[in-house]
C-alpha cells in the first residue's frame, strides 16, 4: 500500500492552521499537529482520525521558547519523510512598539521568524534529499505594507516574505522540485483578533476572507508551484497599487493611520 504523505502544521489548534490540517487531511495526509493547547490539538486529531482516516501526532510546543522549537525541528529530522511543512503559528499584538510589552515583541520574532528559521531549515534538509514537498509559511498583506502601530508585526511578515524568496530563488537555481510559497492574506476570520481583542466591526464586513477560502487557494498555489498567494482580487490589487505609489505617500498614510490608532 502506498505510504500517506505526512505534514507538519505549526498553530494548528486554532483558525487558519486548524483549517490548513483538516484540508490536507482531506487530501490523504497524516499529520503532526503543534501549538501550545493540547487539548485543542487533540480534540483535532480525533476529529481527523474519525473523518478522513488520517494518523495524527500532537506535538505540544511554544514556538518562542528555544528548547520547544528544538524538539520540533528534532521531530522532523526523525520522520522518514515530510512532504509538508505549514509555519502558520502566529499572532499580533497591540499598541506602538515604545508602549508595548517587550517581551510581547521579542517573542513574536521568536515564533515568526526564529522558529521558521529552524523548522525550514530541519524541513529543507530532508525535502531536497527526498526530491519532493512543500513549505507554505503564513505571511500576511502586512508583509507588503507600512503601519504607523504595528512595527514587529509588519517587520517579520516583510522578513518572511524576503526569506521565503530568497529559499524559492536557492531551490530554482539548483533544479529542486521543492516548492515554497508566502502565502499573504488579508483580514481573515480566526481567532486573531480575538486574542488581542481588536473589534472586527472596524474593518467592512466585505473584506474579511474565510481560512478555508485562504487555505484553498493557498493548497492550489502550492500545486502550482507559485510563490507569492494572495487571496482574493482585491487584496491583489491593493499590493501592486501600493507598489507604484511614492514612499513619501505611504509614510503620510501610515503616520495619519498611526494617530487615529492613537484617538482610538
Ligand atoms: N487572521 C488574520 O486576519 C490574518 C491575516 C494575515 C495573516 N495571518 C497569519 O495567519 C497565521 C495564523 O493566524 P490565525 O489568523 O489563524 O490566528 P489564530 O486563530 O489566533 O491562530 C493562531 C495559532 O498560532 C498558534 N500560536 C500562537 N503563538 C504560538 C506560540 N508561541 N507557540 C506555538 N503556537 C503558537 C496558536 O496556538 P496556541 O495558542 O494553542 O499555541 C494558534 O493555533 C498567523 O501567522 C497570522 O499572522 C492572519
Amino acid at each position: 500500500m502506498a505510504q500517506r504523505p505526512l505534514a507538519l502544521v505549526t498553530g494548528a489548534s486554532a483558525g487558519i492552521g486548524a483549517t490548513f490540517a483538516r484540508q490536507l487531511a482531506v487530501r490523504g495526509c497524516d499529520l503532526i499537529l503543534v501549538a501550545r493547547r493540547v487539548e485543542r490539538l487533540q480534540a483535532l486529531a480525533a476529529e481527523l482520525q474519525a473523518t478522513h482516516g488520517a494518523k495524527c501526532e500532537v506535538l505540544a510546543a511554544d514556538l518562542a521558547v528555544d528548547a520547544d522549537v528544538a524538539r520540533v525541528a528534532e521531530r522532523i529530522h526523525e520522520v522518514p519523510r515530510l512532504d509538508y511543512l505549514i509555519n502558520n503559528a502566529g499572532f499580533g499584538t497591540k499598541g506602538k512598539y515604545f508602549h508595548a510589552d517587550l517581551l510581547g515583541q521579542v517573542n513574536m520574532h521568536r515564533v515568526h521568524v526564529l522558529a521558521i528559521v529552524q523548522l525550514t531549515h530541519a524541513a529543507l534538509k530532508k525535502m531536497v534529499e527526498q526530491q519532493a514537498g512543500g513549505i507554505v509559511n503564513v505571511s500576511s498583506v502586512a508583509g507588503f505594507t507600512l503601519s504607523g502601530g504595528g512595527t514587529s508585526y509588519s517587520a517579520t511578515k516583510h522578513w518572511l516574505n524576503t526569506f521565503t524568496e530568497g529559499l524559492y530563488l536557492e531551490l530554482r537555481s539548483s533544479g529542486s522540485p521543492v516548492k515554497v510559497q508566502a502565502l499573504c492574506p488579508g483580514f481573515t476570520y480566526s481567532e486573531f483578533h480575538d486574542v488581542i481583542e481588536v473589534d472586527r466591526s472596524v474593518v467592512p464586513e466585505t473584506l474579511w476572507l474565510s481560512a478555508d477560502f485562504v487555505v484553498s487557494e493557498s493548497l492550489r498555489g502550492l500545486d502550482r508551484g507559485q510563490l507569492f498567494v494572495i487571496p482574493d482580487f482585491r487584496y491583489r490589487w491593493l499590493v501592486r497599487l501600493l507598489a507604484l505609489v511614492p514612499s513619501p505617500l505611504i509614510y503620510w498614510g501610515a503616520i495619519r493611520g498611526g494617530r487615529r490608532l492613537r484617538r482610538n
